[in-house]
């Protein structure tokens, strides 16, 4: 895996890591773990988290300043998960976006339903030039009856990460069952925590020290260090 690319570990700004000092105790155990860098990719949700590529710079300073006052070298920087909600074509429209290196952008979606105009949306995305990385497809549950959808989706140019702990079955049966499937069917691109808290962090120490992630996973050829490292 090497580096992070998806995860909530930029404090105090989203559904993510409250504090600098977790924060930095968690990248430490992440690395401890075998990454060697940080992507980090809090909300940008409208509703919910309206974060901005300001808001999410300055936070991203005062985590870096945790890092440097605890002697820690590590590389850690920023993007975001971008909801494709109403105001994220606004957003998009007026460039005021926060990508990965090379113009990638993670983006999310409802897990309950489709959004409106989601292929006009890609269409945008890749029309300003940006490359989508769609965020864990295996848990949008309006897919489960609907595989071909992912067929569409690759075919519009999008992506696919998996989450790490998806096949453990950390999110739910079906779930675990799609990621298993995709992985098979060599669907997806790229690989990420999508960490959020402790109990994450407990899961995927697991998954890892068990040595049921690198069974599962280790011959997959994710894209994560090519691109990203
Ligand atoms: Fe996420």
């Amino acid at each position: 895996m090497g580096v992070d690319i998806h995860s909530h570990l930029i404090p105090g700004i989203d559904d993510g890591l409250p504090d600098a000092s977790s924060s930095v105790r968690i990248i430490k155990e992440l690395r401890g773990l075998g990454l060697e860098k940080f992507i980090c990719t809090p909300h940008i949700y409208d509703e919910i988290h309206p974060n901005t590529p300001k808001t999410i710079l300055s936070a991203l300073s005062v985590l870096q300043k945790e890092l440097d006052h605890e002697g820690l070298s590590v590389p850690v920087s920023a993007s975001a998960e971008y909801m494709l909600g109403s105001g994220f074509r606004d957003k998009l429209n007026a460039g005021d976006i926060i990508p990965f290196p090379n113009k990638y952008l993670l983006i999310e979606m409802p897990y309950n339903t489709e959004p409106m105009q989601l292929e006009a949306m890609i269409f945008d995305i890749e029309l300003k030039g940006y490359l989508p990385i769609l965020a864990h497809p295996e848990r949008y549950s309006f897919y489960y009856d609907h595989p071909e959808r992912y067929d569409k989706l690759k075919e519009l140019g999008c992506l696919f990460q998996l989450n790490l702990l998806s096949p453990t079955g950390y999110y739910s049966p079906k779930a675990k069952q799609i990621s298993v499937k995709l992985l098979k069917s060599k669907a997806y691109d790229l690989i990420g925590t999508d960490l959020h808290h402790d109990r994450h962090l407990f899961r995927i120490r697991e998954f890892v020290k068990s040595g049921q992630a690198a069974e599962l996973l280790s011959a997959y050829p994710f894209k994560n260090h090519d691109l990203f490292l």
